[in-house]
């Protein structure tokens, strides 16, 4: 087994310096791991520290203490102590972050959102646009919307954009939140099957899911956030 990803200690307190300091303690002392090819879905009531603890993962909030050693490109890289040229690296071959919305880029056409990943890990155009066709088809986004911009998409429209530019090409750490919040019952199908592929192709994955069936169908192992409740 290959450990990606190796939580050490993890603390987070927010401290809201634009109201008088007020410190909201989140999650104290967390340590796990998550190994290539497990889906390890965080479990917790609203609120509990999910989703900071996914944004941690990802380099994107710093936590309180701890550390966070990210297997990439076959060497153990703390995140949390890297520079941000090397966190760009990390993001850009070893770590992908899968968010509710897309972030829409005025004027580039959904096919050329998600080839993008594609073109920059090499592929040619015409491969790019045959995988990037697929995926959205298999995300059953309209063929009329394909060349089209998804700023004025629905947001379960741009939410599926967002997937398969997540997934024509899979990283091997997956960083989950809440992906089929509006997304019907045979997208969230769709979705469910992607992950498995993913996990089934080594990625390892770690995943947010309101979705109680979801959860069921994704989860390889569970971790509660709420375990790791600090005390105020
Ligand atoms: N950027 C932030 N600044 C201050 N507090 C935050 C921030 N992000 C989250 N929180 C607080 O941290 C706690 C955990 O939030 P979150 O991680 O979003 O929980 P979950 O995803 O489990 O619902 C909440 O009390 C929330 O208000
Ligand atoms: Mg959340």
């Amino acid at each position: 087994m290959t450990t990606m990803i190796l939580v050490e200690n993890v603390a987070k307190t927010f401290t809201l310096h634009n109201q008088g300091g007020v410190r909201l303690p989140v999650f104290d002392n967390v340590n796990f791991s998550v190994e290539a090819g497990e889906a390890l879905v965080l479990a917790g009531a609203s609120g509990a520290g999910k989703s900071s603890l996914l944004r941690i993962l990802y380099g994107n909030y710093r936590p309180t203490s701890g550390e966070i050693r990210i297997t990439h490109a076959g060497r153990a890289i703390d995140i949390v102590s890297a520079v941000p040229r090397t966190v760009l690296d990390i993001r850009r071959r070893t770590l992908g972050f899968v968010s509710q919305f897309l972030r829409v880029i005025p004027r580039v056409s959904a096919l050329d959102i998600v080839r993008d990943p594609l073109l920059a890990r090499g592929a040619s155009a015409d491969e790019a646009s045959e995988r990037a066709k697929a995926m959205l088809a298999r995300l059953n986004l309209p063929e009329r919307l394909w060349h089209l911009a998804p700023a004025t998409f629905s947001g379960g429209e741009q939410q599926r954009v967002n997937i398969a530019r997540s997934f024509v090409d899979p990283s091997p750490i997956m960083l989950i939140d809440e992906p089929t919040a509006s997304l019907d019952a045979a997208n969230r199908d769709v979705v469910v099957e992607l992950i498995s592929e993913a996990r089934a192709a080594g990625s390892a994955i770690v995943g947010i899911f309101h979705d109680e069936a979801v959860r069921e169908r994704v989860a390889t192992r569970y971790l509660d956030i709420t375990d790791f409740r600090k005390a105020a």
